[in-house]
């Protein structure tokens, strides 16, 4: 268990709290705010203590160079917004500027510093950085739980020179994901999907060892369809994962789990053909076609594997989702996931983006903010802007 906000005197005192706000913004506008919507519960209380609040995160990737692309000025203005008091940008996240917008905080107060990664040093996780930016506090607050699959120098290297602690968002991650990995209630089900099965294997063997079932869907599958033998046409597959795939499949009848594998496809000839899509057998796909979407018959038959469970996991999605031509599995799946009685976790990345825009975000139980971090965290890997944390 880490310690979290409540377990420090905060009072009066400069909080430094490192937040995920590396958020999607289109022609200065934020298109989805739930990152900075996430944050507020921390900040919110912070500012109720009494504490002078002193924001910082990254967004992009600048490449350790000042770019006005990436700045988080929007963020600040729709902080303001959603917290009904002025959050007033800092123009960069060190130096004399930074000290100056520091010391004029009175407790209550807060300010957002500029993007940590115009510096080269903050991902390098420079000691001399992190000192300089941990001067501007008396406590960490780490509540970046997207970012804390990263030994940086504003998600790890602060907690060297002040007492760290977590937010309340970084608590909320590690009790869902966490409680599922340590304590689930069974029948635990797993559901993976997204293109790239490179990305997903050592998620899929950690969970392995945890669960009941495990359902396979989306451009991953066709690798696993052809190491059982399947015909998969021009689908995805990756020739170089078919060993650990047949692997894959060996362990889980070793293992007594359960795995699904579709059974029909949503075909074309490509993602970009405007001819209209054909099912069929999700292993026995012609040569010229590929498979875009999970069939009828495997959303139903994946619905059956979910009816019982009590807890499932789900990460990535299970067809082209961003063309409606190929969205119909993924969300019937969400549909699923929103009415079954069982604890739902979506680990994050493009399955929390479709659960959201498909409109059932509020009936699952957890969406994780992570996307890299989840997986990671799904692996089962110790995640340095929590392993820096200090323990209850
Ligand atoms: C994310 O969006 O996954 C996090 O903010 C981390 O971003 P990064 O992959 O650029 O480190």
């Amino acid at each position: 268990m880490k310690k979290s906000v409540r377990d420090v005197d905060v009072a009066g005192k400069r909080v430094l709290v490192r937040c995920d706000f590396n958020v999607p913004i289109k022609d200065g506008v934020i298109t989805d705010d739930s990152r900075i919507v996430k944050s507020l519960p921390t900040i919110r209380y912070l500012l109720e203590q009494g504490a002078r609040v002193v924001l910082c995160s990254h967004r992009g990737r600048p490449k350790g160079e000042v770019n006005p692309k990436y700045s988080l000025a929007p963020v600040a203005a729709r902080l303001s917004e959603l917290l009904g008091q002025p959050v007033p940008m800092v123009s960069d996240c060190v130096g004399e500027v930074a000290h100056k917008a520091v010391e004029a905080l009175k407790p209550g107060q807060a300010c957002l510093l500029e993007n940590v990664r115009f510096h080269p040093e903050e991902e390098k996780n420079d000691p001399a950085f992190a000192k300089e930016l941990a001067s501007l506090g008396e406590i960490f607050v780490n509540d970046a739980f997207g970012t804390a699959h990263r030994a940086h120098a504003s998600t790890a290297g602060v907690a060297n020179y002040l007492p760290a602690v977590c937010g309340f968002l970084i608590e909320q991650e590690l009790t869902a994901m966490g409680g599922i990995l340590e304590a689930p209630q069974h029948p635990f089900v797993a559901m993976l999907g997204g293109a790239k099965v490179s990305d997903k294997i050592a998620v899929l063997e950690n969970l392995l060892d945890k669960v009941d079932a495990m359902l396979i869907g989306g451009g991953m599958a066709y690798t696993f369809l052809q190491a059982a033998g399947g015909g998969v046409g021009l689908s995805m597959c990756d020739e170089s994962c078919l060993p650990v795939a047949m692997e894959i499949l060996n362990k889980a009848k070793r293992l007594g789990v359960s795995l699904y594998l579709p059974v029909d496809a949503v075909c074309n000839t490509s993602v970009d053909s405007t001819a209209d899509p054909q099912v069929f057998p999700a292993d026995d796909i012609p040569d010229d076609m590929m498979g875009l979407d999970i069939g009828p018959k495997t959303r139903e038959f994946f619905k059956q594997a979910l009816a019982s469970a009590k807890t499932v996991v789900w990460n990535g999605p299970m067809g082209v989702f961003e063309d409606e031509r190929y969205a119909g599995g993924t969300r019937s799946m969400v549909e699923v996931l929103a009415n079954l009685d069982a604890v739902t976790v979506i680990g994050g990345g493009d399955s929390a983006a479709a659960a959201t825009q498909m409109g059932y975000a509020d009936r699952i139980t957890h969406i994780s903010t992570g996307g890299g971090a989840s997986l990671e965290f799904l692996e089962g890997k110790d995640l340095p802007g929590i392993a820096c944390l200090a323990d209850k």
